[in-house]
């Protein structure tokens, strides 16, 4: 089998955030101590992925090389792709073609943020499945924002809509998807949906009409933060204070997992802290240092 290969999907206009986002891209903003991205950069890196293309609107592109260069600060290799126009998130994966080049893929969108324990054993898992998908459902009190999964009497899932009226369950798909490598010729068989975007949700039913695609639930443990509007953003970096304050931990830390799986040695951890000494980030990466 091919390695699995990430997608980092960071491209739209972030409108419902204006006018923070006017000027500058919403996947590049604070979540308290870091920007968005680092969230699902951890996330891919969790998953052992490594070789990841970060797809950005043409105007963002370059802030997005100047926050993260090409990834070798932790042992990772970013490919940077153009999004010309935000035509759909299933579009990523005709961008991402000749990137992935046959290769399975984990994509996940820029501004969605996981935590949980276990979180990396359940990647792995869905990361073991050469073939077809894996998608993570999710409960939320507002299905009607997302995709929903609608499940027959049996627990089995029949259909996902996009942003249903009338959601046919509280569970929503979140946004990372394991794909396998067909991914691309699915996404350039769809058809635009009525809003003309070609949907996440329209690819991810041609897996299900074949038997080929797995939802799998992420339970209560975990956290799935929205950050698509201005309060949910605050509540998101206020979630992460909460608990990198009481645990003394960092979450989305991608220097530490960097460091743990051996990607990065000890004198590149070191250069990092010494970039940002002056705060509790850099703080946190001398600590881990010490203890190692
Ligand atoms: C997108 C997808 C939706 C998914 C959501 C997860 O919606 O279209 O199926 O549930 O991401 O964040 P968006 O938030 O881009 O409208």
């Amino acid at each position: 089998m091919t390695q699995r290969k990430g997608i980092i999907l960071a491209g739209g206009s972030g409108t419902r955030l204006y006018p923070i986002t006017m000027g500058l891209s919403k996947q590049l903003l604070p979540i308290y101590d870091k920007p968005m991205i680092y969230y699902p950069i951890t996330v891919l890196m969790l998953a052992q992925i490594r070789e990841i293309a970060i797809i950005t609107t043409p105007e963002d592109q370059d802030q997005f090389r100047r926050l993260l260069g090409d990834g070798s600060q932790w042992g990772l290799d970013f490919t940077y792709i153009v999004q010309p126009s935000p035509d759909g998130l299933a579009q990523a994966y005709l961008l991402a073609r000749d990137f992935l080049n046959g290769a399975g893929s984990a994509m996940v969108l820029g501004d969605n943020i996981f935590f949980g324990h276990g979180l990396s054993e359940l990647l792995t898992a869905a990361d073991t499945k050469p073939q077809g998908g894996t998608v993570f459902g999710y409960r939320v009190a507002d299905p009607e924002r997302y995709g929903v999964v609608d499940f027959d009497g049996n627990g089995q899932v029949r259909a996902i809509i996009e942003k249903p009226e009338i959601p046919p369950s509280q569970y929503a798909v979140t946004g990372l998807y394991f794909l396998d490598g067909t991914a691309p010729d699915r996404a350039g068989e769809i058809r635009p949906s009525q809003r003309n975007e070609l949907e996440i949700t329209t690819l991810l039913e041609t897996y299900l009409h074949q038997g080929q695609l797995t939802v799998e639930r992420m339970g209560r443990g975990y956290a799935w933060l929205d950050t698509g509007t201005h309060g949910s953003l605050l509540d998101a970096g206020n979630f992460v204070r909460t608990l990198e304050r009481r645990q003394g931990l960092q979450t989305g830390c991608p220097d530490e997992i960097a460091f743990d799986q051996g990607w990065i040695d000890a004198d590149q951890l070191s250069q990092r802290a010494a970039l940002f000494a002056k705060n509790e980030y850099g703080r946190y990466l001398a600590g881990l240092l010490k203890q190692s």
